[in-house]
């Protein structure tokens, strides 16, 4: 399984930090926020990386990073999103890096208190499809939302005003080597980009969506106050724990 981190647009919910650097690089407590979903693939035995950038110092990002050696990598990949094409359009440009392998992806801004072991062993063994982890948050209209019945997931809507559940699907997705196929057939939302949440719901129209609650924290970093949010979790338990 190779590991795709989405690191691109241009954190306008973040100005003015992020008016000259990229979201990703700004610090959560201690760290660029991208060490974070490194650390996560990387501890999930996933080594084969891409990191698709865009907007503003993309090259920092080499500076920083360079091979991965502080992650114990020999290599890292980079790649460049042009424009505000949304999460899916920056997916498909790793349909090149993915070769025909599953891939597990991960938002950029997204930090976890323990690790997705058992979910990356469990989509190992699950015969392709896709499979998304949940969480249940206080504030899901923020996020993407799972509409339960049981225990199934019947469809996911995108920031809803009357959630249908109180989960957040959270910014880590794992797919087989379809998915690079439903992108290429998606539209374009309302706010003109290709949504990662039609893509899952596309999975979930063939039956091949499977889920698991995360266990332990989980934030985004998107905004000043899951920002924040972010480095005092981290600073009173750190990330990424096994
Ligand atoms: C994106 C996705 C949303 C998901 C969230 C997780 O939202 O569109 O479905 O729940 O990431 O962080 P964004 O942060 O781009 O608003």
């Amino acid at each position: 399984m190779k590991g795709i981190i989405l690191a691109g647009g241009l954190g306008t919910r973040l100005h003015p930090l992020t008016k000259v650097t990229n979201k990703h690089l700004l610090p959560v407590f201690d760290k660029p926020m991208i060490f974070y979903p490194i650390e996560t693939l990387v501890k999930a035995g996933i080594n084969d990386i891409l990191i698709v950038t865009g907007g503003n110092n993309a090259g920092d990002f080499l500076r920083l990073l360079g091979n991965g050696k502080d992650f114990g990598l020999e290599h890292i990949n980079y790649t460049y999103q042009e424009g505000e094409g949304g999460i899916a359009e920056a997916l498909g440009l790793a349909e090149y890096f993915a070769a025909g392998d599953s891939i597990c992806v991960m938002l950029g801004d997204n930090i976890i208190e323990k690790n997705i072991i058992k979910a990356v062993k469990s989509f190992r063994e699950q015969q392709g499809g896709a499979k998304i982890l949940l969480k249940e948050v206080r504030d899901p209209q923020r996020f993407g939302v799972p509409v339960l019945e049981g225990d199934k997931v019947i469809r996911i809507e995108e920031k809803p005003e009357s959630p249908g559940s109180s989960y957040a699907v959270t910014g880590i997705y794992m797919y087989d080597s379809r998915v690079f196929e439903i992108i290429k057939s998606l539209k374009p939302s309302d706010r003109g980009e290709l949504e990662i949440t039609d893509v899952n719901n596309a999975y979930i129209e063939t039956g091949e969506l499977t889920w698991d609650v995360l266990e332990g924290w989980w934030t985004d970093a998107g905004t000043f106050e899951s920002l924040i949010g972010a480095t005092n979790l981290v600073h009173e338990t750190g990330a990424n724990n096994l």
